[in-house]
């Protein structure tokens, strides 16, 4: 009777993990290999950031799919479907523009979260030069914990089709060092150049 309990049970269990795991891989695999209408070049920028606080600190403000006034400022008019899970999306007026993004793969545990987004097509006004069109992106996004929990790496691989190659790669830079520096400055983190902070004690 006790052993029948235990297999219903385990049984009840591994229902419930493959029902999530189905949930979880029920959104269509993209590549984030982008394949660039005619005129317009796919182009990349890989950047990253470690700074001296935990993890938590970020992600009470960069958790949410759904709330991205920390990442340039404008927040999402509209956000379909469920945050943080895959298939939703956000998008609305930005700068001029519209833009318009879908999470295609999120992950998260307790010593870190990565995530993935698909952008429709958007042209980004910049300051002292010419808007930049993208015919979409893909943007990855990741953070860690690391050094026992003290130290917060971020970590962010970006690719977009556009026809202004170098247009295009300064604005994606520029980007992420203006709200990464942003972001820290704001609780208060110092950067870290590579050692794990050795404790004082
Ligand atoms: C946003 O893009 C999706 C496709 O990814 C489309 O179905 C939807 O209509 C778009 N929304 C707006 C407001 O452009
Ligand atoms: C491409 O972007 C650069 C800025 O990096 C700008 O100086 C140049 O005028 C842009 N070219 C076009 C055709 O918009």
């Amino acid at each position: 009777m006790h052993f029948t309990l235990v297999k219903t049970l385990t049984v009840a269990i591994l229902g419930l993990l493959s029902a999530t795991r189905a949930q979880e891989s029920s959104y269509p695999y993209t590549s984030s290999d982008l394949h660039c209408p005619e005129g317009s070049h796919p182009g990349f920028v890989h950047n990253s950031y470690t700074y001296l606080a935990p993890l938590h600190k970020f992600t009470k403000i960069t958790g949410s799919f759904f709330d991205i006034a920390w990442y340039g400022g404008c927040s999402a008019a509209f956000k379909i479907g469920t945050d943080n899970v895959p298939g939703a999306i956000r998008g609305g007026p930005c700068d001029g523009g519209v833009f318009n993004e879908t999470l295609t793969m999120f992950t998260a545990h307790s010593d870190g979260f990565e995530s993935t987004l698909h952008g429709r097509p958007w042209t980004f006004p910049l300051p002292h030069q010419p808007p930049v069109h993208f015919d979409g992106y893909v943007e990855t996004m990741r953070f860690e914990s690391i050094c026992g929990g003290k130290v917060t790496y971020i970590d962010l691989i970006s690719h977009w089709c556009t026809d202004n190659q170098s247009g295009g790669y300064n604005a994606w830079y520029t980007i992420h060092m203006e709200v990464f520096q942003a972001l820290a400055a704001g609780i208060g983190a110092p950067v870290l150049a590579g050692d794990c902070p050795r404790s004082c004690s």
